[in-house]
């Protein structure tokens, strides 16, 4: 499965992205707000999830490298997976890339895939409730907060238990969301190009 924004290309995972992923998700200000990425992250660790992603054949986990265009670098993941009738979404961006749009710019992307194509009907997310960008980031998206599970998971980089809140966005909701974003996402282009 392959998507593209005007920056990004949303693209399947391959082995000599390794160096990127340790350099994005390796860093601990990333690491820390996700449940199941080590901290520290080596080359063998990226080795061994990026293989399994290739490997991975079912159709209920759609996980989409984010390269950045201008730089041929990937920059990020995101991910779409469902279970038990219930889809989920969760990424992560490079902290050298934050606050540029391209988490947003993913998104739009990722959320026409899964209502358009694959006709889902929801899409839940899962976020440490300290979780800032994250929160704000959903909440713009659209999605809108449907609770807080108290101690509901653990950062294996920090060892640290999380409440989370648990946000969710209907179809009819994105669909009536989606150009504000897209146009907030050109405007912001359009300013970093002046
Ligand atoms: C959450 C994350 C993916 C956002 O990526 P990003 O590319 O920086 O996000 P964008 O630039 O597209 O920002 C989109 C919106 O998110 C919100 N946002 C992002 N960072 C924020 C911050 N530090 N503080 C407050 N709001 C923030 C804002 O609403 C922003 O829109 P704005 O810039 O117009 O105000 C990134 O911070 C990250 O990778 N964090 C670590 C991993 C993580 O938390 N993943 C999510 C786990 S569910």
């Amino acid at each position: 499965m392959r998507l593209e924004t005007k920056r990004l290309i949303l693209r399947k995972p391959r082995k000599e992205d390794w160096e990127d992923i340790v350099e994005g998700v390796g860093n601990l200000e990333v690491s820390r707000n996700l449940a199941v990425v080590p901290y520290p992250y080596d080359k063998k660790e990226a080795m061994k999830w990026i293989a399994k992603c290739i490997r991975e054949k079912k159709t209920n986990n759609y996980i989409f490298f984010i390269e950045l265009k201008s730089e041929e670098k990937v920059i990020g993941v995101t991910q779409i997976h469902i279970m038990e009738g219930v889809a989920t979404t969760a990424s992560w961006i490079n902290k050298k890339y934050w606050r540029k749009g391209y988490s947003l710019e993913s998104k739009v992307s990722v959320l026409d895939f899964a209502f358009k194509k694959l006709k889902l009907r929801k899409i839940e997310s899962k976020v440490f409730v300290e979780n800032i960008a994250s929160n704000e980031m959903l909440k713009k998206l659209g999605f809108k907060h449907e609770g807080t599970k108290r101690q509901t998971v653990i950062s294996k980089a920090t060892g640290k238990i999380h409440d989370a809140n648990i946000y969710g966005l209907l179809r009819e909701e994105w669909l009536q969301r989606r150009s504000a974003i897209i146009e907030a996402i050109n405007r912001l282009i359009n300013k970093q190009q002046r």
